[in-house]
């Protein structure tokens, strides 16, 4: 099962909007998809009330925990799991992103937005685990979108290519218990999604990158190097 974390510790930027649009692009892309819901307003818990289609399944977090809430969303045959976060609550965000094989940080374009993308992205940092940013609530091609994509290169994490443009069609969309992408199928909001879900793919399975070329040892004989094995090259560096 894979699972990706949605991060931020400010409210409003649009973890949710991005946890359910991602997880109805996962099924879209055939994947049984899961959300579990671990924030107490329970935005998406709530929105699939409103919904009609079955899936994604969603799970709220209620008394279990995040670990109890995944092994349960595994034992229902869920694929692809994303877990949508409650802000400033920093002990969630942290079990959150452990538990996950990858995360996303949310952000607005905005000073206000993006002074609170530090703190998430610190703990990121400390579990080494593959991460990415997702600009949200954008206007396209304005000066303060280059100026966040500039500021957010201080945190070394890969940044989404497409920014999520603010349109009234994903609260339009969340109303009716939908996604941009079933509601206005073919809209640029719902390519933008589209594109979202194939980067987001990246960060969870990394591609291969014909620019490393992987290490090797001259010194080390043909016959060995067949058996690279993690004693030998100890033991060579110890003699
Ligand atoms: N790109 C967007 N365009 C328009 N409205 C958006 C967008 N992203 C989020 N919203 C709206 O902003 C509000 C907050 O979004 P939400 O996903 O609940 O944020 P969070 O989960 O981070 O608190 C919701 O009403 C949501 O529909
Ligand atoms: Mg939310």
């Amino acid at each position: 099962m894979q699972i990706l974390s949605i991060l931020a510790r400010k409210g409003g930027v649009g973890k949710s909007l991005v946890a359910r649009s991602l997880a109805v692009q996962a099924l879209i892309d055939g994947r049984k998809a899961a959300i579990l819901d671990a924030d107490p307003q329970a935005t998406i818990v709530s929105w699939g009330r409103r919904r009609q289609p079955s899936a994604p399944f969603i799970l709220g977090l209620g008394n279990r925990t995040i670990r109890d809430a995944l092994s349960e969303i595994a034992g229902r045959g869920g694929e692809f799991v994303l877990i949508d976060t409650p802000p400033h609550a920093q002990p969630i965000i942290n079990i959150a992103a452990e538990a996950a094989n990858a995360s996303l940080i949310i952000t607005g374009p905005f000073p206000e937005d993006l002074e609170q993308v530090g703190p998430v992205a610190s703990i990121i940092a400390a579990l080494g685990k593959p991460a990415g940013i997702v600009l949200n609530k954008a206007a396209p091609k304005t000066t303060a979108l280059s100026l966040a994509r500039a500021a957010l290169t201080t945190f070394n994490l890969p940044v989404c290519p497409t920014a999520i443009a603010q349109l009234v069609g994903h609260p339009y969309a969340s109303a009716e218990g939908l996604c941009i992408q079933e509601r206005e199928p073919g809209s640029k909001a719902a390519a933008e999604i589209a594109a979202v879900w194939d980067w987001a793919k990246t960060i969870l399975t990394p591609p291969y990158d014909p620019t490393i070329t992987p290490s090797y040892d001259p010194t080390i004989t043909p016959s060995r190097r067949s058996i690279p094995t993690p004693s030998r090259r100890r033991s060579r560096q110890a003699a």
